[in-house]
């Protein structure tokens, strides 16, 4: 894995638009096919008010109200990583509007870990099956006229890709903006040397692509934002811009890590992000429950 296994069509401009989640600082997009009403949906939520074992639905639906106002045709689903820290609204938008599920092939990786960590019965399939297409590293696939590539940007977990979309690329935890630096990459099957690497490919990409954020967190009290470029990135970036090397990256990002709190969903969000988003199954008298790991995690 080195280079960018593809060459982004810079003169193709999608339409972006984003749907912030403040509860847990998601950026979800509709990404629209210029010449068609194609488009895609990535990285949706579905709310939680986990205190009180709720499952709501207002920030799906507002991505789903927007696609029917605009009359768009939603092809894909796409999930840029396991998330630990929202759960995903693909499986209830694509009930409500279609498309294919996508994730990278490394979702196999996650599911074993974690259904282990959460000792999942048989019941729970660990090839990805959940899911209606896996990515493998330069993968390409159609949004209307618009042809979308997966690169494998590992190192926050196993199975993170960036898709790029003509002069856009969602670079999911990969990359925070440049005031935020990087994700931390301590989670099971987390690597900061790998991060670093991942985050090189990125920033190989063409200087003024779009590069658009799963997260962000207004770090010192400014406003929220989502999108910068490569060269913003390669300039400004305070984990790995200019001239930081791999060895300061990786002590840096270790030491920050060790640090951490568990993010406060991430264990309802990966019994259900490992399940394409889905609930796990209802028992015999039709009740769904979560399962909390004591000292599992
Ligand atoms: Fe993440």
């Amino acid at each position: 894995m080195s280079s960018v296994p593809f060459t982004p069509d810079l003169s193709i401009k999608p339409e972006v638009t984003a749907f912030f989640d403040a509860p847990t600082n998601t950026i979800s997009y509709v990404v629209k096919d210029p010449s068609s009403d194609a488009c895609a949906v990535i990285d949706s939520v579905m709310d939680i008010d986990y205190a009180a074992g709720r499952i709501t639905y207002d920030g799906a639906d507002r991505i789903i109200a927007y696609i029917r106002e605009h009359n768009l045709k939603l092809e894909w689903l796409i999930e840029t990583h396991v998330h630990a820290d929202h759960l995903s609204g693909a499986p209830y938008i694509q009930g409500k509007l279609g498309g294919k599920l996508g994730i990278g092939e490394n979702i196999t990786i996650v599911q074993d870990t974690f259904g282990k960590i959460f000792n999942e019965g048989t019941e729970f399939q660990r090839d990805g099956s959940q899911f209606d297409r896996l990515f493998k590293d330069g993968d390409s696939y159609s949004i209307g006229n618009l042809t979308a590539y997966a690169m494998h940007t590992p190192g926050h977990t196993p199975a993170c890709m960036t898709h790029v979309m003509g002069d856009a690329a969602f670079v999911g935890d990969t990359l925070f903006m440049p005031d935020g630096g990087s994700a931390r990459a301590d989670f099971p099957g987390g690597d900061a040397r790998t991060l670093y690497r991942s985050i090189q490919r990125v920033l190989s990409l063409p200087g003024e692509m779009r590069l658009f954020m799963c997260h962000d967190y207004g770090p010192n009290g400014r406003e929220i934002q989502w999108e910068t470029t490569v060269a913003d990135e390669r300039e400004h970036n305070i984990h790995v811009g200019k001239d930081a090397t791999e060895d300061a990256f990786v002590a840096m990002r270790e030491a920050r890590d060790a640090t951490l709190a568990m993010p406060r969903l991430i264990i309802p969000s990966l019994q259900v992000n490992m399940r394409a988003g889905r609930l796990p199954p209802k028992d015999d008298d039709g009740n769904v429950f979560l399962k909390v790991p004591v000292n599992g995690l």
